[in-house]
């Protein structure tokens, strides 16, 4: 037994308990272990998020940019605040060394030969505990053919994960022929909130995407959609975080650029940094001028070639 030391005497009596709120929006009724994997997923210097979602697979099978993750995506992890995907690729793909946090793809069941709305939970709390995972995400199909299912794998989601500390986000995706206008996100977004959803994750809109933000009482972040023109790419993430995204959850505008790595820094300058669309553009041609082009195995640590135009070789 160690001896026993002497009690201590320096209670700091003039200094105040600080008592302060959470840093995220509509989060600080959480539980300790909730508040701790979304700080984790939210940088609470900036309170916001860059999420790199390689989840497609799920019910698209190997997309453009996803065939093989190990070789394309691993060594964009290190640059995102958390990777969004599936169990099976966390399992055979992801090393366990792997320090960031992961949001699980929670749902599923159809492949886009069927009906999309169609799904179901696709994980069990069980394994998501064991997964170690910081969140678990479900589609909600608002509108769609199996809305009512959508919303209810949701709520046994959001259920199952309280009860274990586990935030719940809220993908909103928007079928094929729904309109998508402000008044639709709002619809999708606070009906997620509202029944539940710790966080929720829908697309950009130009006009009045300020009103989606505001009237989701709890944090969005941004879906990327289909693959843009970098510059573009900036510019939507930087209007989304100014118009109250608290992040982005960005798949094919990163591993789909081409630099991703250059890409998904630039995405972080505006979402971390505020930096202005054009000075991210900026960085992303300078860091792009220095990416491997993936042609070989450094996993982007190669350094580019030096130009050897005009010299002879010896
Ligand atoms: C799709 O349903 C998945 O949740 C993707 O994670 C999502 O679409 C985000 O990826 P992207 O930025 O490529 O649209």
């Amino acid at each position: 037994m160690p001896e026993a030391d002497k009690e201590g005497k320096d209670f700091c009596l003039d200094t105040q308990v600080k008592n302060n709120g959470f840093f995220l929006k509509g989060s600080n009724s959480h539980d300790w272990g909730m508040k701790n994997r979304l700080a984790r997923i939210f940088n609470p210097k900036s309170g916001r998020t860059v999420m790199l979602a390689i989840d497609h697979g799920y019910f698209q099978g190997p997309t453009t940019g996803l065939e093989r993750i190990d070789v394309k995506i691993l060594p964009l992890a290190p640059y995102a605040d958390t990777l969004m995907l599936t169990r099976g690729i966390l399992r055979s793909t992801v090393p366990p060394e792997y320090q960031k946090p992961i949001v699980l793809r929670a749902s599923g069941g159809p492949s886009i030969l069927k009906e999309l709305s169609d799904e179901q939970l696709a994980v069990s709390m069980e394994d998501a505990i064991r997964l170690n995972v910081c969140a678990m995400a479900v589609q909600v199909f608002i509108g769609g053919e199996y809305e009512t299912r959508t919303i209810e794998n949701m709520t046994r989601l959001v259920d199952m994960g309280t009860r274990y500390g586990i935030p719940t986000l809220a993908v909103t995706a928007v079928g094929k022929d729904m309109k998508r206008d402000a008044r639709y996100f709002r619809l999708a977004c606070r009906m997620c909130a509202e029944l539940g959803a710790h966080y929720v994750k829908t697309y950009y809109i130009p006009k009045d995407f300020e009103t989606v933000t505001a009237s989701c009482p709890v944090p969005i972040v941004m879906a990327g959609g289909k693959k843009l023109p970098e510059k573009d790419a900036l510019k939507m993430s930087y209007n989304a975080v100014q118009e109250g995204a608290s992040g982005v959850d960005m798949g094919r505008n990163i591993f789909q650029s081409k630099a991703p790595i250059a890409m998904i820094q630039a995405v972080a300058g505006v979402v971390h940094d505020n930096l202005k669309p054009k000075e991210a553009y900026e960085m992303y041609k300078d860091l792009k001028s220095k990416e491997c082009k993936g042609d070989c195995k450094c996993g982007g640590k190669k350094k580019p070639a030096k130009k050897t135009a005009g010299k002879k070789k010896k």
